[in-house]
């Protein structure tokens, strides 16, 4: 298993560039079902949640070729057939947006049969929406053996019929599969309470240009007017914002002068907001930000919450920040449960954290000091490095595969700009 090793204590200065968003790139992949013809997806980055969807849809009987050091990391998917539309538990049990492929499956062929999805470990995750969703388009949802089967009305030869669902909770991929599932419909199906996540929007401007009739993606609420066929179509996946957010804050924390390059600003706004209030100086560009900070930095409080607020896939990194920020920060997460791994970890290293139910109470400014650390999921695994990165000593971090899940060259990206961080272990490379 890879580990790394990061020395605390060199401000990170310079540009680092930002890949194409992995939630993104998922459900565009995803689409790829829907229609026979190929897809050419362009920015689809190298990391290891990509490859686990590669392996879904070629066991599908997808031709899938990634592209990698093509320029652009331009990736060819081709569903010409689809002779067994099975997501597989093998496959499916470290990654949880294979539910994606549920809404585009049974749209496509009126037969899906999924594994129940894996992923995070960061609190239950269910899925009771799509499926919610799926059965008011006339679907007929069963699970035996830990997979879900979904059949389209007379037992799958006919469409899904277009709905007016009205959302309990706002999904980021609830949305996603359930407007993959409506493009197909016959009639029109309206949503209501839908996640306005860029990556929402990414994937209807893909099916747009793909031949699907989509209004209001972005916003709470989205018309589909369903179309009997799709075609093929080439798309520019988004920049990751994540991404960008956790280089930000790495520039941040070191004390650093870092321009991240290659981002969408206006995707950013919750994050830069707080960065400011922390007192660190902000230079937006057209597609560039640049976070300038002498390392003094001041408490500010975060409340996770759904686009446009504070992103939850921010939290963990964000709380890293405030353990070198002077005062007391409150973090309190709204969306998922049980996403507080990090903390101990980061206590481990010297932090002073405290958790109660849903807030976490980060006070600063803490001296950290390197320790060997656990990484316990992706964005966990991120703010781990972060703090690494200022603390005193060697940090050895273990399960840096949960990292690999959605960073590309993440370490290579943070030494280019002056950070000690290395591998040790098989380094993460494309099968
Ligand atoms: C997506 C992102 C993930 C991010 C999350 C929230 C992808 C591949 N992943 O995950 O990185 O952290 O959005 O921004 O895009 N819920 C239900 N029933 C459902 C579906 C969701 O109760 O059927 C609940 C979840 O338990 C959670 C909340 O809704 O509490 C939001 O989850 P959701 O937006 O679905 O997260 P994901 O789409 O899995």
């Amino acid at each position: 298993m890879d580990k790394f090793v990061v020395r605390g204590g060199n401000p990170l200065l310079g540009t680092i560039k930002v890949s194409g968003a992995k939630n993104s790139a998922l459900p565009c992949m995803a689409a790829a079902i829907l229609t026979e013809d190929e897809l050419v997806l362009e920015n689809i980055p190298q990391v290891r949640d990509i490859e686990t969807e590669r392996k879904l849809l070629s066991a599908m009987g997808a031709e899938v070729d990634l592209g990698y050091g093509r320029a652009q990391h331009r990736t060819r998917i081709k569903c010409a057939i689809l002779s067994d539309p099975v997501a597989k538990y093998e496959i499916v049990k470290t990654m949880r947006a294979s539910s994606l492929v549920l809404g585009p499956l049974i749209a496509r062929t009126g037969i899906a049969r999924v594994a129940m999805p894996g992923g995070c470990a960061i609190g239950g995750r269910p899925i009771d929406l799509h499926i919610k969703g799926l059965e008011a388009m006339g679907a007929t949802v069963t699970q035996d053996h830990g997979y879900l089967e979904a059949r389209s009305p007379n037992n799958g030869s006919s469409r899904l019929k277009g709905a007016h669902i009205v959302f309990d909770k706002i999904t980021v991929t609830g949305t996603e599969d359930l407007l993959m599932a409506a493009v197909l419909a016959e009639g029109e199906t309206v949503f209501e309470n839908c996640a306005r996540e860029p990556e929402v929007t990414d994937l209807a401007t893909l099916l747009t240009a793909m031949g699907a009739k989509i209004k209001g993606a972005g916003t709470s609420t989205i018309h589909v007017h369903g179309v009997a066929q799709l075609h093929g179509a080439r798309h520019r996946i988004n920049p990751d914002r994540i991404e960008a957010g956790t280089f930000l804050l790495a520039g941040a924390i070191t004390g650093g002068d870092l321009s991240v390059e290659g981002c969408n600003p206006a995707h950013l706004g919750a994050l830069l907001a707080k960065l400011e209030s922390c007192g660190v100086k902000i230079e937006v560009g057209k597609d560039s930000i640049r976070v300038r900070s002498d390392g003094a930095l001041k408490a500010a409080n975060i409340s996770t919450e759904e686009y446009p607020g504070f992103p939850t896939d921010m939290q963990a990194q964000f709380m890293a920040l405030a353990t070198q920020a002077e005062g007391t920060t409150t973090v309190t997460e709204n969306i998922f449960e049980n996403r507080f791994m990090h903390v101990q970890e980061l206590n481990r290293m010297g932090a002073n954290i405290t958790v109660e139910g849903r807030t976490a109470t980060v006070r600063g400014r803490s001296k950290l000091e390197s320790a060997a650390v656990m990484c316990s999921d992706l964005r966990a695994s991120a703010s781990l490095v972060l703090a690494a990165l200022v603390a005193d000593g060697e940090t050895i971090l273990d399960r840096v595969y949960h990292l690999d899940r959605g960073y590309e060259h993440f370490e290579e990206k943070l030494r280019n700009v002056g950070a000690q961080i290395r591998r040790m272990g098989n380094v993460f490379t494309k099968k």
